[in-house]
């Protein structure tokens, strides 16, 4: 949710902090802040944007310092409330990323010690406990106060009587990084990816102490051997390449997303190795993910029912959590483009307590998701920087239908024909990108309304709903995803001239049902946009508009029309102004439950 970062070595920090925290700022945006440490930390922040702090906040000299994105959970978006936090002595500063659930006892307790609060932040009880626990040793400190603490977190510590970064993690995410004569502390890869692309993540209940020229890592007290990871993005892979947005270039990069997620299963490799995923005693499957995962393992859902029919069943990890289900003999798959998503992770943890066999989808190599599950698949998207998944939705795609027709009870005729149709998907992705001009006309003129709905049937049901979340996330426009047969159940009431209806059509046996709904959509009032295959001729006459997208096999339709619907959201987004890649209250990271 929020973005941490630490530098130490031997270039000035206070620019390098900044432009990491620009990199960080996908992970929340309402507040940002730097402490830089020389002779005593001073602090810089405020309820502002990185690009706005940068512009407005003097020169902070030192070679050691800590900054923060934040994404407010305890105390609205201030000056106050801005990361970092400090002791009293204004010695020791904290930058968190997390909830801590105990810190109003906390803070009672060090309140009655003398300890004085400034924020209303749960956060900022940690500075004031090392410092308590503070005699000479800032690790032990930390160590200490992390004792009292429950919740999650990652943090980072700068103290300026010792010359090093202290960072400490428990269900958030975060990870050093080796520099020449200067290593990092960060909550993920893309902040640090100017600098270095050599990279140790942190488990739980680790602490890492980072100084100019070392890094260590103790576990329940004694220092483990650290694994450096190589990472394979590059800094150009988290920049904008001249696109207004970083959502339009993630939404253009997805010909090359499906190309390189797939290059595996083209070459003939992957095939062999996705079979092993079947274990013999597999006989069901349980997906589970949030958000836009979540409409991937729907869509998922669909395929696994048609092509292995076996059941599948998709859920919400935020409710799986609170459900109990039968799990005997299921394969339990978790979607997560950041592999960070608290909910989806407690989720993992409870299939793995009760012995289920686990397998994440993820984008983020070495991230949470893929360090719980028993097996992992990933997708290779690059990172995705807008808050809005893209390419990464996409990219989820492409591997449950690797994974799908890996199934041994596949047979070979349908394993040949849906190769044919998957190689040609970034041909026919490239096709509705090259409609964006009439896809953002027909978005211009949607972008006047308040309420849309998305209607669709079968595998595009959750399609409906994808378009419909992408639409109210970015433009504000309220989208609402609808199965297309529910609509006179009770939604009808809300139709009407100002209210247009996108209709999503595929060719299969939902085809003609879908004809039955839009005509009943236009006899309420409603206009209808309707979203279907080149040569649809029968829905021309029905349809006030049409918008086509080339022709693909029913069960590869939600990868074209969903780029359509992530277009048309787009576009009416940037109609009415909105800030695109960086939504009003939201995150691209969503680590707390
Ligand atoms: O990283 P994850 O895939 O686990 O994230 C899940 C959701 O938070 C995410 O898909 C969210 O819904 C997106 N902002 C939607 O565009």
């Amino acid at each position: 949710m929020c973005g941490i970062i630490g530098y130490i070595g031997s270039r000035q920090a206070q620019p390098i902090l900044l432009n990491c925290l620009g990199r960080l700022e996908y992970r929340g945006y309402d507040s940002c802040g730097i402490a830089v440490s020389e002779h005593g930390i001073n602090v810089c922040k405020d309820a502002i944007r990185v690009e706005a702090l940068k512009k407005t906040m003097p020169r902070l000299n030192g070679t050691a310092g800590i900054g923060h994105t934040r994404w407010a959970t305890h105390g609205a978006p201030s000056l106050i409330n801005a990361h970092p936090h400090l002791d009293c002595s204004g010695k020791i500063a904290v930058v968190h990323n997390g909830i801590i659930t105990n810190y109003q006892k906390l803070r009672d307790q060090l309140t009655g010690e003398g300890h004085q609060f400034v924020s209303e932040t749960d956060t900022e009880v940690i500075p004031h406990l090392i410092e308590k626990y503070y005699h000479g040793n800032l690790e032990t400190a930390v160590a200490a106060a992390l004792n009292d603490i429950e919740g999650s977190y990652a943090i980072i510590v700068l103290a300026t009587d010792e010359p090093k970064l202290v960072a400490a993690r428990k269900d958030s995410p975060i990870i050093i990084s080796l520099g020449d004569r200067e290593n990092f502390i960060a909550s993920d890869v893309p902040a640090i990816l100017d600098y270095s692309n050599r990279v140790v993540y942190l488990e739980d209940g680790d602490i890492g102490v980072i100084t100019t020229d070392s890094i260590k890592v103790s576990r329940r007290g004694s220092e483990v051997a650290t694994k450096v990871h190589q990472i394979s993005w590059t800094v150009e892979d988290a920049q904008k390449a001249g696109y207004e947005h970083f959502m339009l270039k993630e939404i253009h990069e997805q010909p090359k997303v499906i190309r390189d997620t797939l290059a595996g299963w083209v070459s003939g490799e992957a095939l062999e190795d996705l079979a092993t995923m079947w274990a013999d005693d597999i006989n069901a499957l349980l997906i589970l993910a949030c958000g836009t995962s979540y409409h991937a393992a729907l869509i998922g859902k669909q395929m696994g029912q048609e092509l292995l029919k076996i059941p599948v069943r998709a859920e919400l990890a935020s409710e799986f959590n609170y459900s109990t289900q039968l799990l005997d003999r299921t394969l339990a798959i978790a979607i997560t483009q950041s592999g960070e998503t608290a909910d989806t992770l407690k989720a993992m943890k409870k299939l793995k307590e009760v012995g289920c066999q686990t397998l994440a989808i993820t984008n983020v190599v070495g991230s949470t998701a893929s360090r719980i599950a028993d097996r992992t698949l990933y997708t290779r998207a690059g990172p995705e920087i807008s808050v809005a998944a893209t390419k990464s939705f996409t990219a989820q795609l492409m591997v449950l239908y690797q994974l799908m027709m890996a199934h041994p009870e596949i047979g070979a005729r349908k394993l040949n024909s849906m190769t044919k149709e998957l190689r040609q998907l970034p041909n026919k992705v490239q096709q509705v990108l090259d409609n964006e001009g009439e896809t953002a006309q027909y978005a211009q003129e949607l972008s006047r309304y308040e309420n849309i709905f998305y209607i669709g049937r079968g595998i595009n049901f959750p399609v409906a709903l994808e378009g419909a979340l992408k639409l109210k996330e970015i433009s504000y426009i309220h989208g609402e995803g609808y199965a297309a047969g529910e609509l006179k159940h009770g939604p009808f009431a809300l139709l009407g001239s100002d209210t247009p209806v996108i209709a999503l059509l595929a060719p299969d046996d939902t085809y003609e049902p879908m004809l039955t709904n839009i005509k009943e959509v236009k006899a309420r009032g409603s206009a209808i946009i309707a979203l279907t295959r080149e040569g649809d001729e029968d829905i021309e006459k029905i349809a006030d508009k049409v918008l086509t997208v080339p022709q693909v096999e029913a069960i590869f339709s939600p990868v074209v029309n969903t780029v359509a619907l992530q277009l048309l959201a787009y576009y009416a987004a940037r109609e009415r102004d909105c800030p695109i890649d960086f939504p009003r209250n939201l995150a691209k990271s969503v680590t707390v439950e």
